[in-house]
Order: C-alpha cells, then structure tokens, then sequence
C-alpha cells in the first residue's frame, strides 16, 4: 500500500464520540429531575415519531459504569456528552440537586479514571420548562439565567472538565424550537425565532467569562455551530442562507457585528431592537475552540414564482419560519448517495467548509464536534456473538476523516473528530427510526452492541491513521 493510500492525523489530535443527554440519559423524572421542553414536546400527540419520547432512552443514567467501560475498550480520547441543566438545577432554580451532581461528577471522573477526556457541553437544546414559561431563547432574562447555570457547573466540575462547550447548534434551538416548529419548544413566529438567535448568542457570550471564571484548570471555551454548506448556481439564494444560518452565529461570536445584508433581509421580520447597547462586545468572547457540526450539504435557489416551491432537502428545516425573511429560498433536491435521513453524502463538503472558516478566521482553532451517519443496520448472531456490519456507516466515516486529513494538510488548525453518535439515540422528531450510533442499542433490552464502525474507529484512534 502506497502512501497515498493511507491518512494520519498529527499528534495530540483528539478522536472520540459524541452524545447529548436527552438524548441518551432517560431517567427523565428520576432522582429530582424536573421537565425541560423536550420532556413537554415530545409528550405532546403528534410532535415524534411513533410518538418516542426520552423517558428511558438508553439510560445512560443507569448504565453509566458499563458504557464508560465500553468507551474505555473502543479507546476514545474523548467523550463529549451535555449536561441536562433540569437535571443539575431543577426548576432552573438556585438550588444544586444532589443526585445531579453526584451523576455528572461520577461521569466526569469516570471518564479520567480510564484516560478519557471529558468535553462537555452545557446546553443541547433541553431548556428547563419554567424558562420556556417566561418566555424561553425569545426572553432576554434566559440569557443571564444560562450565565448563573455554566457559573453553577463549572464551579462543580471545572476542575476536571478538559472543554467547555456553551450552545449545541443554536441554528436547531433559534429556527426549528421557534421558527419552523420542528423541534421544542414548537414555535413558529420568525420574529421569535430571531430574537432567540441574538439571546442565545447573548447567552453564549455571558457564559465564557463564568466558565473562565469558575474553572480551575484553564480549560478550553467553546462554542458547536452547525453550518450550511451551500451548492446551487444561485449567488442571492446562498447569500441569503449563508446569512442567517451561518453568519448570524459566526459574526457576532468571532467578529462582534450582525451583518448588515442579515439586518435588510429580516426587516420586514423584526427590527432588531432586542439588541442593547454593549451586547455585541458580550458576544464576541474570544474562545479556544469552534466547535463545527457537520453531516451533508445544501442546495438552494430563490424561488421564480412559479408553481410550489421546493422544499425538498432531506432536512429537518424546512417548513413554516425556519428562514424569516427568506422564505423565497427554495431547497433543492441533490445527488446521491444519502444516508437513511436522507440527506446528501458530501465528504468533499466538510474539506470546503474546514478549509472556508479556515480562512475566514485563520486564528481560530476547529473541532469536529459531530460528524456520523444514521443507517439501517441489522444484527447477526453468530457463534462469536452478536456483530452489526455497518459497511455503509464505516465507507461514511473513512470518506469524512479522509477529508478532514486534506483539509489539515491544506493549513487548517483542526484540533480533534468527534463521532456522532457512540449510542443508538432520541434522534429529535424521527425518535428511535434513525440509528447515528457505532453502538447499536436494542430495543427493549437497551443491550449495548459494538458495530463494525465501532471497531472501526477504535483502530483509527490507535493507529492515529487509516487505510483509504
Ligand atoms: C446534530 C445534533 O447536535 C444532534 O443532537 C443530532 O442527533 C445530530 N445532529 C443528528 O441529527
């Protein structure tokens, strides 16, 4: 096998997996837990598939030692998991709950005891139900009360906790929680779902000085975006996106402005007067790391008017005021191959979009904080015990690190690559028909099974390379 072949990753480059807890914990109204809007959401009729809910999920919360002692087998470097802030602070009150602390502190140093590094994430987009009840992400108060939680956390696990990630994919929390509906807590006001952006990205620079404040280790401040990787022929359509799924997050945190085409293309939506005086130098917190989601791209076009618009992207977001002020914008289909979410395998987006923020913002260092594919996968139980031959899941990921290795060898400063997801999980609306984990975890017996792509990682990590 010839060089060429092969990809390596430098040393100190963090492989691991990724989950969230609503996802993955269950124990949803166990030991002092108190409901957040996923709890509410999806026990509504008709909100989830097959109406699932993340009661028990994987219980993660019961089966904590066994799943770090399978994260220690698989080898990872890292795991990065969210705290469920219901769960450390019932009723977004002042008070820590015991049991919640005692959960996070075991995970977080059951995670050192094996040689794993703790990343943990303190909003994956389960906000306590009374925050939603006083007006949630559209409430400027709900930014000060994340502040006063990541103070509360970080002075509990700052000591021990490597990265500090504030918001998971506000994206999802701003324009599907309150914008398209798709998500809790199931709103569809465009006004509301921008007002929810600049509170989050509020939150988010209130958060970094606590964080930095409160830890005692020195420990990396991060933010997870989720992008739009646009492909079309349509310059108006992409900027239009580009703009406010992308730029809304990116310039405040990393420049410290909201673009003015972001200002013009919502002002028939909102005039923005929920900004106040020093909000943008709150924002723009310097940060260690950014953390980039990625799994597909998109296709866009403005719509001519004529017949229905397309809404065909295979994603989550389209629908109602996902795109306030750019609703013209129509999604196109695109080619193959796709996963079972339907959506477009584009490794050759992911080495675009490292190497774009690269040159965007040629200081900040980048994670992947998600990448993984949801698949149909089956089990065989064989005389050496069950086995998953995830063949499709273990090609998606070798065409994604491969791309991650181009872009570092094109300059990009990309510090680590994280799975999504270690477990068969609470996939938001599709419940448990979408299967994103190199771990399958039954039904019912909630057994865990290492999938091929499982190994398949494992042996990455040791090798810090594979074959092509
Ligand atoms: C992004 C989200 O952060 C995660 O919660 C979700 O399961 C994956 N993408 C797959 O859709």
């Amino acid at each position: 096998m010839s060089s060429m072949d092969r990809y390596s990753f430098p040393p100190g480059f963090v492989i691991g997996s990724a989950t969230a807890a609503y996802q993955v914990e269950g124990a949803a109204a166990s030991d002092g837990r108190t409901p957040s809007i996923w709890d509410t959401f999806s026990h509504e009729p008709g909100r989830i598939l097959n109406g699932d809910t993340g009661d028990v999920a994987c219980d993660h919360y019961g089966r904590l030692e066994a799943d770090l002692d399978l994260m220690s087998r698989l080898g990872l470097d890292a795991y990065r998991f969210s705290i469920s802030w219901s769960r450390l602070l019932p009723n977004a009150g002042a008070t820590v709950n015991p049991a919640g602390r005692d959960f996070y502190e075991r995970l977080v140093d059951g995670l050192l005891a094996r040689g794993i590094r703790p990343i943990a994430t303190l909003y994956h987009w389960d906000l306590p139900q009374e925050l939603e009840d006083a007006g949630g992400w559209t409430s400027r108060d709900t930014a000060s009360r994340f502040a006063d939680y990541a103070a509360r956390a970080t002075r509990i696990l700052g000591d021990r906790v490597h990265t500090w990630t504030t918001l998971n994919e506000p994206w999802c929390s701003a324009y599907l929680g309150y914008g398209s509906g798709a998500h809790a807590p199931g709103r569809t006001d465009g006004a509301a779902a921008l007002a929810a952006v600049h509170h989050l990205n509020l939150a988010h620079g209130l958060a970094v000085p606590e964080i930095r404040r409160e830890a005692r280790n020195a420990p990396d401040t991060s933010i997870t975006l989720n992008f739009h990787v646009m492909r079309g022929e349509d310059a108006e359509a992409g900027r239009r996106i580009d703009a406010l799924a992308n730029r809304a997050f990116t310039s405040p945190i990393l420049r410290g402005r909201y673009d003015d085409d972001l200002l013009a293309d919502t002002a028939s939506v909102t005039d923005w007067a929920f900004v106040q005086d020093g909000d943008l130098a709150a924002i723009a917190q310097p940060i260690d790391v950014l953390g980039v989601n990625y799994y597909s791209t998109v296709a866009v076009r403005m719509w001519d008017g004529q017949g229905a618009p397309s809404r065909h992207d295979g994603h989550k977001d389209v629908g109602g005021s996902a795109w306030p002020g750019s609703d013209r914008v129509e999604f196109l289909p695109q080619e193959g191959p796709f996963t079972e979410m339907g959506w477009n395998i584009a490794p050759d987006g992911l080495e675009e979009l490292l190497v774009s923020l690269h040159e965007q913002f040629p200081e900040q260092p980048l994670m992947i904080t998600e990448n993984g594919a949801a698949f149909r996968d089956e089990v065989v139980r064989g005389p050496e015990g069950p086995r998953v031959h995830d063949e499709e899941r273990v090609d998606y990921l070798r065409r994604h690190f491969a791309a991650a290795s181009r872009a570092i060898e094109r300059g990009v400063d990309l510090r680590g690559y994280l799975v999504w997801s270690l477990l068969d999980n609470f996939e938001w609306g599709y419940g448990y028909s979408k299967r994103f984990g190199i771990v399958r975890v039954e039904e019912g017996t909630l057994e865990r099974i290492p999938k091929d792509s499982a190994l398949w990682v494992a042996d990455v990590i040791r090798a810090r390379g594979a074959a092509l």
